[in-house]
């Protein structure tokens, strides 16, 4: 397999897209719908996935997408995502949203998480991606924990394989 031209963080990443957020956007408990915020994450690290692999790519995974404030009607979210590992096909992209009070300015932490993408050919087979090139020191700290998220992916996956053809046992552990 030839080695493809590494690529920095800064080519890809999404610094601050914007959504307004309107009351069709809203769940009944008059704050900002979570699927809706979920679908607009994947979204956005999808474009960060498909710049950086220049293919298309499809979601294989999601971690750790924790949902720590709300956000309410007439405030503006505010999107970052930024690619923080790259293997062989796949890709780890973090994403960021705050709440901005457009009235006062505040700002809110509102979700993060982080997806894997699989980049593909035309017939849905994972292709190989370009090398990611951490620059920054915060770049270099993302790339190595994103590390230890795909240990603990892959760690969980055997896991749960082995458990799956281990027949006839049943414990609660
Ligand atoms: C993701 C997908 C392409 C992987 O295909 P596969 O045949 O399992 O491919 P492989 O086992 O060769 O793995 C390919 C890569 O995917 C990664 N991968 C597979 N399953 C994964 C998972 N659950 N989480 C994270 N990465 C995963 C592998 O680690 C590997 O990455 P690497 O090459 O960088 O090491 C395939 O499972 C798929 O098409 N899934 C559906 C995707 C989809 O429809 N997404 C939208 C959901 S609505």
């Amino acid at each position: 397999m030839t080695e493809l031209e590494g690529k920095t963080v800064s080519e890809t990443k999404i610094d601050g897209n914007t959504y307004k957020i309107f009351p069709n956007d809203l769940n009944s408990n008059g704050m900002v719908f979570g699927g809706l915020v979920m679908s607009f994450l994947d979204r956005i690290a999808l474009v960060v996935a498909e710049r950086h692999s220049e293919k298309v790519c499809v979601t294989a995974s999601v971690d750790a997408l924790h949902f720590l404030a709300p956000a309410k009607a007439g405030d503006i979210l505010i999107f970052k995502a930024a690619i923080n590992r790259t293997w062989k096909t796949s890709m780890e992209v973090g994403v960021k949203v705050e709440a901005e009070s457009p009235f006062s300015g505040k700002h809110i932490h509102v979700v993060s998480a982080y997806f894997t993408f699989v980049a593909v050919d035309d017939k849905n087979t994972p292709c190989q991606v370009p090398p990611l090139l951490p620059e920054s020191e915060i770049e270099q700290r993302r790339y190595l924990e994103a590390g230890i998220r795909r240990k603990n992916r892959m760690d969980h996956a055997r896991d749960i394989s082995q458990r799956r053809h281990q027949k006839n046992t049943f414990d609660k552990t």
